[in-house]
């Protein structure tokens, strides 16, 4: 079966050197990994595989979150997600009998009883107790945040286990807000804590470069030097054939060299694509191309319009003559009538967002080719 979501097990394709490599430093070590790549490439799927191989492993607890799964970006709501988070994945070494999630909605008094038969410390309940139950307007959330990153270091020792934290679009954390937005001080606080933890190792994931560049990459960041990082790519061609012959009776070659070009080997679009494909008999290089069309037609707004109308109109512009074959700061500089220097700014600005790639020096291309192609649709229209 094709599918849009996440995917572990053996839906889960490829990516076995990466993958093992992770496995082997996180069963035999405790050197963390940032996994960076752009959108829809396959991140969550190589943190919920992870976690997948890994619950093998006695004595290892995982805690998988998504900062991109919070219902908003209030730092309270944070910390009883994450908390909640945690406890659940803890749910057996504590023999917590209800989705860690209920305690939110429970009376105070009732949450009491049920952390009191808990089999954890009293000073374990006692953070718990606070972390879950709160008054967001009395709150000390410098102390919070500490307690609740503290939370898994704790548990872990308690219960003589490794803690494996996996936080998915890890950056998006500097979004959170308390009044206002917490920013880059809040990773300093993260590292600050997680460099004292003996227990815990942290795993992390990002969709932007220039995000991740401020949290990890660059050498001033606050984790500079502390992860082990990779960019996660695209799907080589075999694998890619590979899953179009798993779950496709009769495809032809040239149909398959047609999806993966068109995908770049993305696999969101295989995948896309590939539920298109599968109510067809026979699949053909036209009937490709006709899926291609339609998967355009119809999905391309939903997936990209939202954040090229959140771009600056100049910055659209400059992807629009990319798009039309125009690739060197003189040239856009020429055809949207403002000078190379300013040219140069979008360009840098695009490119950090994952827009578009220097292929040579000078030389611009658009880095998404699907978007490419809706780009050029509208263009047209
Ligand atoms: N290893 C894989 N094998 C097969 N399909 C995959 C693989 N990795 C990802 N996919 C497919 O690609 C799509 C995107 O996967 P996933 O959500 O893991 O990517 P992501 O990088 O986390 O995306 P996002 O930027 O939206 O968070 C899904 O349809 C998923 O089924
Ligand atoms: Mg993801």
């Amino acid at each position: 079966m094709f599918s849009l979501r996440p995917v572990k097990g053996e839906n889960f394709i490829d990516r076995e050197k990466l993958v093992g490599d992770i496995m082997y430093d996180l069963k035999n070590s405790f050197t963390g990994y940032a996994l960076y790549g752009r959108r829809r490439i396959g991140k969550t799927s190589i943190f919920k595989e992870i976690q997948r191989r890994l619950e093998k492993e006695e004595d290892t607890v995982i805690v998988y979150f998504s900062v991109w799964d919070l219902m908003n970006d209030k730092l309270s709501n944070f910390i009883r997600e994450f908390t909640v988070a945690v406890l659940d994945a803890y749910k057996q070494h504590l023999t917590l009998k209800y989705k860690a999630r209920n305690l939110l909605k429970a009376s105070f008094s009732l949450l009491k009883e049920i952390l009191r038969e808990l089999n954890i410390s009293l000073k374990i309940k006692d953070n718990v107790e606070i972390l879950l139950g709160f008054d967001e307007l009395k709150a000390n959330y410098d102390k919070l945040v500490e307690d609740c990153f503290n939370l898994p270091e704790e548990l872990a020792k308690e219960t003589n286990t490794k803690c494996v934290l996996l936080i998915d679009e890890f950056p998006a954390l500097m979004n959170l807000k308390d009044g206002k937005k917490v920013g880059e001080s809040f990773i300093k606080k993260i590292r600050t804590i997680h460099e004292d933890q003996e227990h815990v190792v942290l795993c992390i994931s990002g969709s932007i470069r220039h995000t991740m560049k401020i949290v990890t990459i660059n050498s001033a960041s606050a984790f500079y030097g502390q992860f082990i990082v990779k960019e996660v790519g695209p799907l080589e061609k075999r694998y890619i054939r590979d899953l179009l012959i798993k779950n496709l009776l009769n495809i032809s070659e040239d149909a398959i060299d047609e999806v993966y070009e068109f995908s770049g080997g993305i696999p969101f679009y295989v995948q896309f694509l590939g539920k298109i494909l599968e109510k067809e008999d026979r699949i053909t290089l036209d009937v490709v191309k006709e899926a291609e069309e339609e998967f355009i037609e119809e999905e391309g707004d939903i997936l990209f319009k939202e954040n090229f109308d959140n771009l600056s109109s100049k910055e659209r512009e400059v992807l629009v003559a990319i798009a039309e074959g125009l690739q060197t700061p003189s040239k856009i500089a020429k055809e949207i009538k403002t000078i190379p220097n300013a040219v140069s700014v979008y360009l840098g600005y695009l490119e950090e967002r994952g827009y578009i790639t220097k292929k040579e020096k000078g030389i611009h291309v658009i880095e998404d080719a699907v978007f490419e192609k809706w780009l050029k649709r509208k263009i047209n229209l």
